[in-house]
C-alpha cells in the first residue's frame, strides 16, 4: 500500500475508462472506506447504491448528460485538457464517461448535512480506489440522472427511500491503458491563511 500522502498527491478524476469491470475484493474495500468516513451526528444516513450494469449506467450517464447544463470550457477556462469532462466537450454525452461502476450516493433530504456525508465518503472512497489502482471520479448533482421515467423505474427497483436523494455519483474504473496520468493543475497561491505567524 502506498503512504497516504503519495495516494492524496497521486489521486485525480480519470474520465477515461477500460471496459473491465473492477475486482469484487477492491470493491468491497472501496465500500468500506465510504461506510467508515466521519458523518454527521454519527448517523451513518448514506445509502450506497452500486450499479455494474453497463446499460443502466450509460442511460443514466445520459439522462444526466441531457439534464446538465454545464458552462463550457474556453480557452483559458476548462476543466481538463488531459481527462476533458462534459463542460470541455460537447461530444460526450454520458456524464459517467462508460465507467464500468457507478456508485451513486444517497441521504435523506431533510438532513442539513446530506451532501457533507456523501462527499467525506466519496473522498475516502477515491483515496482508497487509487491507493488500489483504480481510477475515480466524482460527479456532482446525482439527482438529474433520475430525472425522468426510466431513472424513476430504476429508482423502484432499487427499493432508494422516498425521502432520500441521489446526492452524487462516483464512477469507478481502470484508466484507459496507454493514457498518461494526469497531471495536476498549479495550486493556486495565497488560499493559506496564517494568524499570528509561523510556530518558531
Ligand atoms: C463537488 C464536485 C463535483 C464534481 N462534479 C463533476 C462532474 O459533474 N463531472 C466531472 O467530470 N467531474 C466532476 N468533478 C471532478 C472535478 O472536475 C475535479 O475534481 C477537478 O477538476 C480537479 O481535478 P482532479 O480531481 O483531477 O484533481 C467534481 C468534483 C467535485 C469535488
Amino acid at each position: 500500500m502506498p503512504d497516504i500522502f503519495e495516494t492524496i498527491m497521486h489521486r485525480c478524476s480519470i474520465r477515461r475508462f477500460e471496459p473491465k469491470q473492477i475486482e469484487e475484493t477492491a470493491l468491497q474495500q472501496i465500500l468500506q472506506a465510504g461506510l467508515y468516513a466521519p458523518c454527521a451526528g454519527g448517523r451513518q444516513g448514506v445509502i450506497f447504491a452500486v450499479c455494474q450494469d453497463k446499460e443502466v449506467n450509460e442511460r443514466l450517464g445520459k439522462i444526466k448528460r441531457a439534464n446538465s447544463n454545464p458552462r463550457m470550457a474556453t480557452a483559458t477556462s476548462f476543466v481538463s485538457r488531459e481527462r476533458p469532462s462534459i463542460a470541455d466537450d460537447p461530444k460526450l454525452t454520458n456524464a459517467f464517461y462508460d465507467a464500468p461502476t457507478v456508485i451513486t450516493l444517497f441521504a435523506p433530504k431533510n438532513f442539513l448535512f446530506s451532501v457533507d456525508d456523501c462527499a467525506v465518503a466519496a473522498e475516502n472512497m477515491m483515496l482508497a480506489a487509487d491507493a488500489l489502482g483504480i481510477g475515480s471520479c466524482y460527479i456532482g448533482q446525482g439527482w438529474p440522472a433520475f430525472a425522468d421515467p426510466y431513472g424513476q423505474e430504476i429508482l423502484r427497483q432499487w427499493n432508494i427511500p422516498a425521502d432520500h436523494y441521489a446526492v452524487m455519483q462516483l464512477l469507478l474504473g481502470y484508466a484507459k491503458e496507454g493514457d498518461k496520468h494526469p497531471t495536476p493543475k498549479p495550486r493556486k497561491e495565497g488560499r493559506v491563511i496564517r494568524m499570528g505567524g509561523a510556530a518558531k
